[in-house]
């Protein structure tokens, strides 16, 4: 039975019951994270809890828990379910008003919601032939650092790549990549990882910082820059990122092959770091 904490009680999920007066679901109004848990030890929690009170502070919402209680919430709610790899999802509404308007209530009840399900990575199969993925122009809003709740934007655009029979959807925005819809993007050429900088423009991924200091640990060079739409059709190899999809090669972008069409050398590279990085750091040795 799938347990999950709701406003100050731990319930099957059957039970979970919000108002339809919650601003969540009238407008997505709410902040949320995803933190993957291996070997029940949750992943960067610090890391994660930061960039919540990130996105809370974004959004004029005070943290209605803190860092030790959210801590002491999430540990129950993995040691309450099955599983030894799990991914944690919770998110944090403005609260429910006595009639829809778009102004804040005058007094706010938070609506905190934690939930976890099981982490399932990508097959084999899907790393070793790589992934398809479509482009499409980045038409969301300019606070793509918050991960709100909000996510309507991304929810079409991942659906224009499944869609096409695809993974993901790589955008662009001014002339650059900024992220895919949900996972950001990395690309490689002549031997250097280049990645888009932290801004307004993308969500700062943890598995983004990972592969970065796995990058900058075993000596791989890389650039944080903007990356033109060209120089990433151009690319050798193109990666996507995310806490649930680890790294995987992107080999054909809008039906082109990217690089060799294959996965690249440099990516085999990262994912035997990142594999080693799980064994040893992130289920604790
Ligand atoms: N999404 N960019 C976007 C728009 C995302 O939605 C995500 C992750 C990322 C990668 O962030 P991280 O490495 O911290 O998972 C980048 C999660 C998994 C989701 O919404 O389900």
């Amino acid at each position: 039975m799938n347990v999950v904490y709701l406003n100050g009680a731990f319930m099957p999920v059957a039970e979970a019951k919000v108002s339809a007066m919650d601003r969540g679901f009238l407008f997505g109004d709410g902040a949320y994270e995803v933190i993957p848990v291996y070997s029940r030890r949750p992943f960067r929690l610090p890391e994660h809890l930061a960039r919540l009170r990130h996105t809370l502070e974004g959004i004029l919402l005070a943290d209605p828990l803190g860092e030790a209680e959210w801590t002491r919430l999430i540990n129950e709610i993995v040691a309450r379910n099955e599983g030894e790899d799990q991914s944690v999802y919770l998110q944090i509404t403005r609260g429910a008003d006595t009639k829809r308007n778009h102004a804040f209530p005058a007094r706010v009840v938070p609506t905190v919601y934690i939930m976890s399900e099981p982490l399932v990575t990508p097959a084999a199969a899907q790393r070793e032939s790589g992934i398809a993925a479509v482009s499409a122009p980045d038409v969301r809003w300019l606070r793509c650092d918050l991960k709100t709740t909000s996510l309507l934007a991304n929810c079409l655009l991942r659906q224009q790549a499944v869609d096409a029979g695809c993974v993901e959807t790589v955008l662009f925005r001014d002339g650059f990549i900024t992220e895919g819809a949900a996972s950001n993007i990395f690309a490689v050429k002549n031997g250097v990882l280049l990645a888009p900088p932290k801004n307004h423009l993308m969500l700062p991924g943890i598995t983004y910082d990972v592969v970065l200091e796995l990058a900058a640990r075993h000596g791989l060079p890389c650039e944080v820059r903007n990356v033109p739409e060209a120089e990433a059709r151009g690319a050798n190899e193109l990666w996507m990122t995310s806490s649930t999809k680890e790294v995987l090669p992107i080999v054909r972008l809008d039906g082109q092959p990217v690089g060799t069409g294959r996965p690249g050398p440099v990516f085999a590279r990262m994912y035997a770091w990142y594999q080693d990085f799980k064994r040893t750091v992130m289920r604790g040795g």
